[in-house]
């Protein structure tokens, strides 16, 4: 919600000094890389607010995250307080002027004069010095005025309002309806609850002990292994830097019981970086079987990306989840494994992460368009080869953290016509996520949980 600007001072102050706060530069070197690499805040903010006390370490947090939740909004202010487009902007400005302008707008908590003096030093600071003046201006333009924007239809005033990419918004409202859509919107913006699951190093006392800090705990409505946490504090992050913890999504955890592995099965996780299903998986077998107990015969996972498998190797070490082979390979092309290895096999794609927006904003300005087909092409091609694999009668399960039909449904269908062997059958979930059509989807408005997909075939 943007605030009100009868809730902003009045600055009176010139400006004071050079100075910029550590959260302030933190948030602004975040941003950059994140416009001129394709980074992403979720893998940038744990490095950066590692550096920074608790305190910055929240706002740097907040300024980032803010700004890219409603980066098109407080462009669309920033072009109606200039009469100059955005793209038009050096990009340190334009950065300076969106942190700035988010504060004003949405934190009632920072003085204006603050907000004001530090964006207009962080164009100073990275020797843009020209354009001070105008920074000031802008932003002191933005604490006098209501700042009304105009918008040719409801269905711009939507995406301008929850800063998605009109393309993207009509595209939703084409697969799901205009309100579904507007919901879809409003909720990626959302915060996401703090998530968490046990690990192989948890023991019985690891939530109480959290619990004990002053931590809020509660189990999960919609999936067994999760914990939601309220707050955050020195032992939770501990906890998760030794493993003793890991955090995710409800709906990612949701597919791990959807694979569901039986004593003695063995299992290929196709696509498994950075791990997190596939600990998940090794977990749940010991915690089925008991400890002690050897789990699955055989547990393989494998990534293409050589520095992903290595992140895959750090979290099953982090995890101590010790029984899982990694291998890499190209799964678009051919596993190393000879055929019918498996009883179950994972394919969790690589996809465009629409289902995940509340977690990484940015992620609906990279996408465009054509980006969907490419990706769905992608998918069947890594489907077809994992199906090799899988023994007859064996399950074969495809996920995605994407909303879009077509690497969803779409990429099922095409593959059952391909491969008559494959029958599908009903994910064993909760009827809750189960669609007409036999898959299982969660949907951020509904669920308050990432938007993720499920299939399962059974092969004869
Ligand atoms: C959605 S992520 C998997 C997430 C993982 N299953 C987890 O739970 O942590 C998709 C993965 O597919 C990998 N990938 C992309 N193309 C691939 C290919 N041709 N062969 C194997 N893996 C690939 C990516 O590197 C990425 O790690």
């Amino acid at each position: 919600m943007v605030k009100s600007n009868s809730s902003i001072q009045n600055p009176k102050s010139k400006i004071q000094n050079r100075k910029v706060s550590p959260a302030r530069l933190a948030a602004f070197e975040i941003l950059q890389k994140i416009e001129m690499d394709k980074a992403f805040s979720s893998a940038l903010l744990p490095i950066y607010e590692e550096k920074l006390q608790p305190k910055d370490r929240a706002l740097c947090h907040n300024l980032t995250l803010g700004v890219l939740r409603n980066q098109i909004y407080l462009d669309r202010t920033i072009e109606k307080l200039t009469a100059k487009k955005t793209n038009k902007f050096d990009l340190a400005v334009l950065l300076a002027l969106r942190i700035g302008l988010y504060q004003l707008l949405f934190l009632d908590k920072i003085p204006a004069h603050a907000a004001i003096n530090e964006s207009v030093n962080l164009v100073q600071k990275t020797k843009k010095t020209s354009a001070k003046n105008l920074v000031n201006a802008v932003l002191r333009r933005a604490t006098r005025e209501k700042i009304e924007l105009e918008f040719a239809d409801e269905t711009e005033k939507i995406a301008v309002e929850t800063s998605h990419p009109r393309w993207l918004f009509e595209k939703w409202i084409r697969e799901f309806g205009f309100e579904a859509a507007k919901k879809l919107a409003f909720a990626d913006n959302e915060t996401p609850n703090l998530v968490f699951r046990l690990t192989a190093k948890s023991d019985a006392k690891t939530v109480e002990t959290l619990a004990k800090i002053g931590l809020e705990i509660n189990e999960s409505e919609i999936v067994a292994s999760a914990w939601k946490v309220f707050g955050s504090n020195e032992i939770l992050r501990l906890y998760a830097d030794e493993g003793k913890i890991y955090f995710q999504d409800e709906a990612s955890q949701l597919v791990a019981q959807a694979v569901e592995l039986k004593p003695g099965e063995s299992f290929l996780d196709v696509c498994a970086a950075p791990g997190s299903k596939v600990t998940q998986i090794q977990d749940s077998g010991f915690r089925i079987q008991g400890s002690g107990i050897k789990v699955q015969d055989l547990l393989v996972a494998g990534d293409y990306f050589e520095h992903r498998i290595r992140i895959l190797q750090a979290n099953c070490r982090k995890q101590a989840a010790d029984y899982i082979n990694i291998v890499r390979y190209d799964a678009e092309n051919a596993l190393p494994f000879a055929d019918e290895s498996f009883d179950v096999v994972l394919v969790d794609a690589p996809c465009s992460g629409t289902g995940t927006i509340r977690h990484n904003p940015e992620i609906r300005y990279f996408l465009s368009e054509k980006d969907f087909a490419e990706l769905s092409a992608k998918q069947l091609k890594i489907l077809q080869t994992a199906s090799k694999v899988l023994k007859k009668t064996g399950r074969l399960v495809y996920s995605t953290c994407s909303l879009e039909n077509e690497e969803n449904e779409a990429v099922i269908e095409e593959f059952l016509e391909e491969n008559r062997e494959f029958t599908k059958v009903l994910p064993k979930l909760s009827n809750l996520f189960l669609t007409d059509k036999d898959f299982a989807r969660t949907f951020p408005p509904r669920d308050k949980t990432d938007g993720f997909f499920i299939a399962e075939m059974i092969k004869r």
